[in-house]
């Protein structure tokens, strides 16, 4: 069986490699030259609005699927006129616009914050003054790693927030936006599930993310103290799986708040805060979203270690990578490196992960990372 998968990054890499052992092979379509994918599978190099290339991706694969949420829908809708693509392209168009996606989780009552739209400067105050402050600007479109987002928390703000976020570059001064309340979280949590072409599911259990700069840094799995919400988180993720006769790997980023959980976005592909599960879980994320998009049965989430005992942490390296040997010199850790060259600010290079029994013994082992190179432990970790 051929896969292809449009975008050719980390995750599309780590999608064949948890497709090889299964005897699948993989093609990508990604514009970039050194995609990360490209060093272990077919690719076909151009744009994805290119109709050509297009068919010749679609040409002799069994399915297709997709690594990043910004792929045109119609390019979406080319390939699923030639072959069967997972998730369903109705997730991606839900999926790529912040407003849609967040009116669509109010249809399904999923809460989430108070929330605004906005399409110029004046709308912007009026939005503004809907949720109060303070309040998070974002451009409904394109966002990733906190890209295209303002925290205003004054009134005096507001034209530095327009700058921010492109405003003053917008043609005839139109840039669509979402206005969002700040939620002041206790913590940002994810649940990642998986849903077979049989309806199937599968969740993992909820992990803790904390962001520095914007950019995810260290997940722990399963989140401390996180049983009561499980069931909550997975109740939102079924009513999207539903919704959507969906098929393949769903996230849902969290904020817990006053004890409850307020969805903040949802990605219809393998995640980030997914990472740990190559190593921590019984079937990881990637294995689970290729066997779905298979029509494979699809294998356990639940914890490897010690029969569901022990937490695992997935620290990212941003921007530099420590020396193999470096890495590996700790005990027990596993090392994920992208095959993307040389240094590079706020870029995902790789990452790390390591189990313990318990997260005490997590911490002192995560304390000992922390003066490598790529990695910056936010205070949980370090404290
Ligand atoms: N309404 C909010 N209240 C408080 N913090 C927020 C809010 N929205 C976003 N944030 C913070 O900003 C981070 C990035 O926001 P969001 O997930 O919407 O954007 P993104 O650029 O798509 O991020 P990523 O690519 O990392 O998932 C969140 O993980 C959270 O820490
Ligand atoms: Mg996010």
């Amino acid at each position: 069986m051929k896969i292809g998968i449009l975008g050719g990054g980390q995750l599309g890499r780590m999608m064949a490699l948890a497709g090889y052992p299964l005897g699948l092979r993989f093609r990508f379509l990604d514009p970039s030259p050194d995609a990360p994918a490209g060093q272990l599978g077919e690719h076909i190099c151009a744009s994805y609005e290119d109709a050509e290339a297009l068919s010749r991706f679609a040409d002799g694969i069994d399915v297709a699927t997709y690594e990043f949420e910004n792929v045109p829908t119609a390019s979406a809708a080319a390939i699923r006129a030639r072959v069967p693509l997972y998730p369903p392209p109705e997730a991606l168009a839900t999926a790529q616009d912040r407003l849609i996606q967040k009116n669509w989780f109010k249809t399904l009552d999923i809460a989430t914050a108070p929330f605004a739209d906005a399409d110029n400067r004046r709308d912007l105050e009026r939005a503004v003054a809907d949720v109060g402050l303070p309040a998070i600007i974002k451009t409904r479109r394109f966002g990733y790693d906190g890209k295209g987002q303002f925290v205003l928390r004054s009134w005096h703000e507001l034209d530095a927030a327009w700058k921010a976020v492109g405003g003053l570059s917008a043609p005839d001064g139109k840039l669509p936006l979402i206005v969002e309340g700040f939620v002041s979280f206790q913590r940002e949590l994810s649940i990642i599930a998986a849903r077979g072409k049989d309806g199937a599911t599968v969740f993992y259990p909820l992990a803790e993310n904390h962001h520095r700069g914007g950019i995810l840094r260290l997940t722990l799995a399963p989140a401390p103290d996180s049983d009561a919400l499980q069931g909550e988180a997975e109740r939102m993720a079924s009513r999207v799986f539903d919704a959507l006769h969906y098929t393949g790997v769903l996230t849902i980023e969290l904020f817990q708040h006053e004890g409850k959980l307020l969805a903040n976005e949802m990605a219809t592909r393998v995640h980030n805060s997914g990472h740990w599960s190559i190593e921590g879980a019984v079937t990881s994320q990637f294995e689970n979203h290729i066997r779905a998009v298979c029509g494979l049965p699809l294998g356990s989430g639940a914890l490897k270690a010690g029969g569901g005992a022990g937490v695992t942490a997935m620290v990212n390296l941003i921007g530099d990578t420590p020396e193999p040997h470096q890495a590996l010199a700790h005990a027990g850790l596993h090392l994920h490196l992208y095959g993307k060259s040389g240094k590079a600010p706020g870029r995902k290079l790789g990452h790390m992960t390591l189990t313990e029994a318990d997260l005490p013994a997590l911490k002192v082992r995560l304390k000992a990372l922390a003066a490598l190179p790529g990695v910056e432990l936010p205070g949980v970790a370090t404290a």
